[in-house]
């Protein structure tokens, strides 16, 4: 994946203006330099199985139809099921032929999470992927049924859990944690997973849990890599998804002509669950690209600090 030296430079410049890379033009430009990617084959995915979880809305829709596009069947994960039925029934209709199975699963309830995965794995004995895409910006300070914070229980315990649960399907597979570009905000903040400390607001409680994720990302591509199973961290750019209509209505009023649709903002998480052969564990990408996990020193977390967010997990999700 070498690309010439003058396509890096754009792209990486872009990348550290944000507003460029983040958008459609970002996307735009990128596929048009010398070295892009080139798309997973039709077909790729045919025979196999994808779990995409936050699949109800935005760009968990996107990358259900993504997959489902290069042969995958794919098994669409949602708190709602009657949301969740009427959106496969819809891409039903426009994609003839298309495998779509449904789950319901509270990712952030962990009781719930061990539940699915149990049903889960008894169902489906080989799973190639699953792209924890499920998220949300929590107005206020809100605990799961657990106890944990809750942009903390989704996007970061609850999947870890649920791939902890998962690793015998998932033996040779791929994870892949729907991160977000906030993270270059935030810090690791080990000494405070909870939130409990300082006013709350929920843009830096969200960017925090998608740092942990990106953090967390290379232990445990070293704890899964037992079985074979690769992790991957991506951020999608800023796409119009009902999630950044509800949660930034003044953001999306501000960038809205330069936002990107929902398939390109899924466009990386569908391309890492397909691109052969898979790409090392535990890197952090954007555009089908690796990028630095952190821009500013101040975010670059301690090995002291890295190892007692690790253990804080370990705790929280209960790992051996
Ligand atoms: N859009 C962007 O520009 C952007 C940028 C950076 C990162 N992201 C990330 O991309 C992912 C998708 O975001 P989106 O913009 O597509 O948002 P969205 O339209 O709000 O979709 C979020 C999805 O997550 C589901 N979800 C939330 N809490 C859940 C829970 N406890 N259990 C199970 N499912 C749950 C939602 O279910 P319901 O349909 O029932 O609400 C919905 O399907 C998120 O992880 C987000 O942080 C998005």
């Amino acid at each position: 994946m070498t690309r010439p030296l003058l396509a890096r430079a754009v792209d990486t410049a872009m990348d550290r203006s944000l507003v460029l890379g983040y958008t459609t033009i970002g996307l735009a430009v990128r596929r048009a330099l010398p070295g892009w990617p080139s798309d997973p084959p039709a077909g790729v995915l045919e025979g196999r199985h994808v779990l995409v979880t936050g699949a109800s809305s935005g760009l968990g829709v996107a990358t259900v139809e993504g997959v489902a596009a290069l042969g995958a069947t794919v098994h669409m994960l949602v708190r709602d099921e009657a949301k969740g039925a009427k959106v496969a029934d819809s891409i039903r209709a426009t994609r003839p032929g298309v495998e779509l199975r449904l789950w319901r699963c509270d990712v952030a309830d962990l009781d719930d999470v061990r539940r699915f995965a149990g049903e889960f794995g008894a169902a489906v004995d080989d799973l190639h992927a699953v792209v924890h895409n499920a998220g949300l910006m929590p107005p206020t300070r809100t605990e799961s049924p657990q106890g944990l914070e809750l942009s903390m229980a989704v996007h970061l315990v609850g999947p870890v859990v649920m791939t902890e649960a998962l690793r015998g399907p998932l033996t040779g597979g791929r994870v892949v944690f729907v991160s977000s570009g906030g993270m270059y905000g935030q810090p690791l903040r080990a000494d405070d997973p909870g939130y409990t400390t300082g006013d709350y607001a929920p843009a830096t409680s969200y960017a925090r849990s998608k740092r942990w994720q990106v953090e967390m990302a290379p232990l445990l591509g070293e704890r899964w890599a037992a079985d074979r199973i690769t992790v991957a961290t991506m951020h999608p750019g800023w796409a119009d998804t009902p999630g950044v209509q509800e949660s930034l209505p003044r953001f999306r009023a501000i960038t809205r002509p330069v936002l990107r649709d929902d398939a390109q903002g899924a466009d990386t998480s569908v391309w890492l669950s397909a691109v052969e052969p898979a790409p090392s564990t535990g890197k952090f990408w954007h555009d089908r690209a690796e990028r630095p996990t952190s821009l500013l020193p101040t975010t670059r977390p301690s090995d002291e600090t890295r190892a007692r967010a690790w253990a804080w997990l370990r705790g929280a999700a209960d790992l051996p």
